[in-house]
């Protein structure tokens, strides 16, 4: 089964399918609001900077492991550690993947429920029943759940027609698609009266606001955004062939990543700022802010104040379907070479775990008898917290001191140089960053997150 492993079919596929697992909802409701409250352009540059440093050294790493391995994330680690104890960092990434999948679908599905609820026009009102709307459907115990199954189903069908036919294919459609909308919003964004207050307050540099929190949050988000810490990466690097460039194709994937999020900032700030609505982030932004940002900012055109809210929400469902379609398949890929079970038995094993991890996490929002909560936090915010802010850079710190520290020299090279056709002129400065600096940075981040430093 594992003889002939399937690839990518394009440079332009791998590209967008990869790219597809990075832009997310990280890009659309944390960054913007990340940037503009934290020195604007300044953040900007110091967000560059971290991906430079942090981000593409440790996208190489898991290409290098994932083109190494040629096998599913647990494998991958475990054929270069030859079994020691650096194996389990691969089966971390497929239990990551699971806890991911579970809180990441349930918000998936609430995008989608509001793609109808914007076309039908129950998202219109005043601000409180906006936001009670949102409080009043998350919370009830059956419909997000079944948004959730809903995705999930839809997730599943791209998976299990492979990396070709499937994820690749998918992702051909979608990326592009959604790049058209991105544009479309930004341009009409931008062009509400009073929207230059908002482009300024997210381009324009302030140094003064850029401390070391800053520096560790603009850290942690390249982290999240990159999808790097848990195999994603590595998984979809299993499909690259030998003669795909590492370095070119992480530089490509995080310019598409970062160029979105910094779009994503131009769609939300000038509408956000065209009336006077100061935008937060996470779920309350996108589920109750934006909504009323987009009623009350075309309300002289309110066919495109309709059509907007549609194409937003149809947005952030296929950047959160392209980002769950990478977190099935690193599960997928490990189910199928485990246990030597089909494509298709091995999705629907996954996507059947998937649907009871979501239903949990939808379930903890609502008020039901049951008490679905961890160390009293909520099922959904519980695995939130601990995948991200825990299990993916623990698992980076963790891959950048195997492959700096553990895999023989040769092999890192060889891949990195394409086995000697490339010139490989940054060898020397990616592994003083993966055997250095990423380590160093990512333990600093746990310190800041536990209030240490
Ligand atoms: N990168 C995704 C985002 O920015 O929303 C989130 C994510 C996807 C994290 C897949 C990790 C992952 F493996």
């Amino acid at each position: 089964m594992t003889n002939e492993r399937a690839k990518f079919g394009s440079r332009f596929g791998l590209i967008l399918a990869t790219a597809g697992s990075a832009v997310g909802l990280g890009n659309i409701w944390r960054f913007p609001y990340m940037a503009g409250n934290n020195g604007g352009a300044a953040f900007i540059l110091v967000y560059i900077g971290c991906v430079l440093l942090l981000g593409i050294p440790c996208m190489i790493s898991e290409f290098i492991i994932g083109r190494e391995g040629a096998s599913n994330t647990a494998r991958a680690y475990t054929k270069l550690s030859n079994g020691t104890a650096w194996k389990y960092i691969g089966f971390m990434g497929v239990l990551t993947g699971f806890l991911i999948i579970g809180y990441y679908a349930v918000v998936a599905g609430w995008c989608l429920q509001y793609i109808f609820a914007s076309a039908a026009g129950e998202l219109q009102g005043d601000p409180k029943y906006v936001a009670g709307y949102f409080s009043e459907f998350s919370a009830s115990p059956v419909k997000p759940v079944l948004w959730t199954v809903a995705i999930l189903v839809i997730t599943h069908l791209v998976v299990i027609r492979g990396v070709r036919g499937g994820i690749e294919k998918a992702s051909k459609m979608f990326m592009p698609t959604l790049f058209v909308l991105l544009l479309g919003l930004v341009v009409a964004s931008c062009n509400l009266p009073g929207s230059g207050a908002g482009v300024e307050f997210l381009l324009k540099p302030d140094f003064s606001k850029v401390d070391s929190g800053v520096f560790l949050g603009a850290l942690g988000q390249a982290f999240y955004s990159l999808s790097i810490g848990m195999g994603c990466i590595c998984t979809y690097a299993s499909y690259f062939s030998r003669r795909t460039n590492l370095l070119n194709t992480a530089v490509h994937i995080s310019l598409v990543d970062t160029m979105v999020a910094v779009l994503a900032g131009l769609m939300i700030f000038p509408s956000a700022f065209s009336v006077g609505i100061a935008p937060d982030s996470g779920p309350s932004l996108i589920f109750m802010t934006l909504p009323n940002v987009f009623q009350q900012a075309f309300t002289h055109l309110p066919l495109v104040g309709y059509i907007v809210s549609i194409v937003f929400y149809v947005l952030l469902s296929l950047a959160a379907l392209t980002s769950l379609i990478s977190l099935h398949e690193v599960c997928t890929a490990f189910f199928l070479e485990e246990f030597r079970i089909s494509r298709l038995r091995g999705a629907t094993f996954v996507t059947v775990i998937a649907c009871v991890v979501g239903a949990l996490c939808s379930l903890s929002l609502g008020h039901t008898d049951l008490q679905l909560t961890i160390f009293g936090k909520s099922v959904f915010d519980a695995l939130d917290f601990v995948t991200g802010q825990i299990l993916l850079p623990f698992g980076g710190f963790l891959t950048c001191l195997f492959l700096g520290w553990y895999v023989p020299k040769k092999i890192v090279k060889d891949q990195f140089t394409n086995w000697g056709t490339l010139r490989g002129a940054l060898f020397g400065v990616y592994l003083f960053c993966v055997r250095f600096v990423c380590p160093i940075c990512i333990m600093l981040i746990f310190l800041n997150q536990f209030g240490v430093i």
